[in-house]
């Protein structure tokens, strides 16, 4: 008895001094898409967080891999000691019909990591990673002729039948759909182990992002602004090492988007508008405006912010009041900032 409570001891102590040796693991949370909303940059800049380990390429065990069976997954996983966090990103699991049961059925617990970002951007992104990668095979058509037209047979992309004027069944327009896969990820997790990050603030304002989803992940959170810098060419966001030097991602992202005419751009937004709302309803993910205003009366507070879904801002009138004080939206100070953004009410 004393010698099993003498073994026992040790080993809460060989756990507490980090001591144990590093295993590999399934993963704890996992990066499920969406493809080409900033997946890589998550991934890259929550290493920030020394806590955080993740395999370098894409697994892709739960779509195309899943014949090769749970010990292959598990070695492909990164060693890890007590406490820290391992993550897995395969962006092609959001839009795969299996993934969702089969990761719960792994581990109910696991939690899912979503970023989106405006699906034309998404759309145009994910066409200009096929055609760069189609450019030895023959020219791909333009990006109008996939989306709107009568697009090539031989890529396979269905394009009999069009929704609201556009080829909904072209893959590039498909996975924009979000609430539909959305759905499935609800079907089989509780909202409190989903997490969204929003693709567009990822580019934006990545500290924030970071910070939440290090908080997502049961970690204190490490990422700071300073931590960021600016591409001078691409203008994205890049890792910013202690000498200084800016760690950017490589060249398959960031890449040039071709322009894409107008009345294609606003054919796609109509066609996006009704599918956005549902995925808003089913996250309750709106996109709003926030308004920082900067006071000229000395009686008043310095600064004002109010947010406001971006459907009910449209509808304001020239005032509105705030704080018992009245905002002019029509007259914009030089100081005052308005910017639009995605709230999210989920977790
Ligand atoms: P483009 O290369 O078409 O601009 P993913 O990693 O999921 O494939 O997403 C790639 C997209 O992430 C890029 O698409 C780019 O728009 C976006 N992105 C977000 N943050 C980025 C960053 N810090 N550096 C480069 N691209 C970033």
């Amino acid at each position: 008895m004393r010698y099993r409570l003498l073994l026992f001891l040790q080993m809460i102590n060989l756990i507490s001094s980090g001591v144990l040796p590093p295993r590999k693991r399934f993963p704890d949370a996992i990066i499920v898409g969406v493809k080409k909303s900033g997946t890589r940059a998550l991934l890259e800049f929550l290493r920030i967080n020394p806590l955080i380990k993740a395999p370098g390429p894409e697994v892709h065990f739960f779509d195309k891999n899943f014949n090769k069976g749970l010990e292959w997954y598990r070695e492909q996983m990164p060693e890890t000691r007590i406490g820290e966090v391992t993550i897995e990103k395969s962006p092609a699991y959001f839009h795969s019909k299996m993934a969702p049961e089969r990761i719960k059925s792994l581990n109910p617990n696991t939690k899912i990591i979503i970023v989106v970002r405006d699906p034309v951007t998404r759309a145009i992104s994910d066409y200009t990673q096929s055609s760069s990668k189609r450019k030895r095979v023959g020219l791909m058509p333009s990006f109008e002729t996939m989306a709107v037209g009568d697009c090539a047979n031989w890529l396979r992309a269905n394009c009999t039948t069009k929704t609201r004027g556009v080829n909904a069944g072209w893959g590039a327009i498909r996975i924009g759909v979000y609430h539909k896969h959305m759905k499935r990820w609800l079907d089989h997790f509780p909202s409190q182990n989903i997490h969204i990050v929003d693709g567009e603030k990822l580019i934006s304002n990545p500290a924030d992002e970071i910070s939440a989803t290090e908080k997502f992940l049961g970690l204190s959170p490490v990422a700071k602004p300073e931590n960021f810098g600016v591409d001078p060419i691409k203008k994205f966001p890049c890792l910013k090492n202690d000498d200084g030097k800016l760690h950017c991602l490589g060249k398959t992202k960031g890449r040039h988007h071709p322009d894409v005419e107008p009345s294609v751009m606003r054919a796609l937004k109509e066609f996006y508008g009704p599918e956005n709302k549902k995925f808003y309803q089913l996250t309750e993910y709106e996109p709003y405006l926030r308004i920082i205003h900067t006071c000229r009366n000395p009686d008043s507070p310095k600064a004002l912010t109010i947010e406001i879904p971006l459907g009910d801002a449209k509808k304001l009138r020239r005032y509105f009041v705030l704080n018992n004080y009245n905002v002019d939206i029509t007259e914009k100070g030089e100081e005052d900032k308005y910017t639009i953004g995605g709230k999210r009410r989920f977790q």
